[in-house]
């Protein structure tokens, strides 16, 4: 049996914060983010568009792109490190209400920036297995809840947004073909939140800031994410005894156009080949591969039979990818 994506959607926070806000409140420029990142805005969410609610929403926009109604889903997998609730419920669980989805499973995982390519091929595992029939993949994530914003180093990076995918049967021959799905443990305090867990409990004395937000180690990052980017995208074109022509688009996680460029570079493979849309959205984590996917398809990129490569990598430090063919 063949399983791929059967559509994608999106949903965007209508409030949209270019770099220029930024040297306001921070010692940054337009002119360093961009020329450090390629990053040009993001998009911020309110207080009611919590993570499960840009969930909902982008899967409503899937669901309807498939002709498709609630009741069509078996599973609901949401990919996020920015739930609704630290611990429990599972985002997931919230879409599942929102959406009236009946005799649905639902549950969160938490694989960062590769969150949606893990999740990818967890959802097929549930359709090959026989336990779905149609899986909702979400990345959906508010980080600019988590993030210390009077510290520039993390602050101008981050966006908010969801992607989702309706995953089901298609043709033979179609549909997602291979995964690779990694992790290197030993960079796990690379980028992470060091407090609110049980490792270090929330301590009510100190606010938000003092509690470390969303830490990372920029270079040990960027370093391992140009190392893995190129691993991932070449082991997978071996695999599946790819050539270069052979791939139609690569879709990275939209963390820093040097880092993408960096790989194209090593793997010899043209900046062409790559979709970027980090200037209008920065890192938005997990949902960041998804909202790519969704804005190509919206824009009549994706056809039938063409050959799909995604790459992801973050915090954990998890990396992976999924071939497939539209
Ligand atoms: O999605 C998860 C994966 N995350 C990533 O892939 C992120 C990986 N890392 C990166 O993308 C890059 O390392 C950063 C964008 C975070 C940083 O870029 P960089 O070229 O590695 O800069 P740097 O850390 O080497 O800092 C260079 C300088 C420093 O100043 P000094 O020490 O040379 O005086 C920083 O303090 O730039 C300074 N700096 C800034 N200046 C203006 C750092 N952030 C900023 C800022 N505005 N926002």
């Amino acid at each position: 049996m063949a399983v791929g994506i059967l559509s994608v959607g999106s949903y965007i926070p209508e409030r949209r914060m270019s770099n220029d806000e930024l040297p306001k409140s921070l010692d940054t420029s337009d002119e360093w983010i961009r020329s450090h990142t390629g990053i040009g805005n993001r998009h911020i969410a309110s207080d009611t568009e919590t993570t499960s609610y840009m969930a909902s929403e982008a899967s409503k926009d899937a669901l309807s792109r498939a002709g498709l109604d609630s009741d069509d889903i078996d599973s609901i997998i949401v990919a996020t490190i920015t739930p609704d609730y630290k611990d429990i419920p599972a985002s997931a669980n919230l879409v599942q209400r929102d959406l009236a989805i009946t005799n649905a499973g639902s549950f969160d995982i938490k694989a960062a920036c590769t969150g949606f390519v893990y999740g990818l091929e967890l959802g097929r595992g549930l359709i090959l297995g026989g336990t779905a029939a149609r899986v909702l993949v979400i990345g959906s994530e508010k980080l600019s809840a988590i993030m210390n914003w009077n510290d520039r180093r993390t602050a101008v990076l981050f966006g908010d947004g969801a992607g989702a995918a309706v995953l089901g049967q298609t043709d033979e021959g179609r549909g997602i073909q291979d995964s690779i799905l990694r992790t290197d443990g030993s960079g796990a305090e690379f980028l992470y939140m060091p407090s609110g867990g049980t490792a270090t409990p929330v301590d009510y004395t100190k606010n938000h800031e003092e509690q470390g937000c969303l830490t990372m180690d920029g270079q040990k990052v960027y370093n391992f994410a140009v190392r893995v980017n190129t691993e991932i995208v070449s082991e997978l074109m071996v695999r599946n005894d790819l050539s270069q022509e052979d791939v139609d688009f690569i879709v990275p996680h939209q963390a820093n156009y040097r880092i993408i460029a960096a790989a194209a570079k090593r793997a010899n493979i043209p900046m062409e080949k790559y979709y970027l849309n980090m200037e209008e959205f920065a890192n938005t984590s997990s949902a960041s591969i998804p909202l790519a996917l969704a804005e190509m398809d919206k824009k009549g990129m994706l056809k039938r039979g063409m050959k799909i490569l995604t790459v992801g990598f973050g915090g954990g430090l998890t990396y992976g990818g999924n071939y497939i063919i539209w």
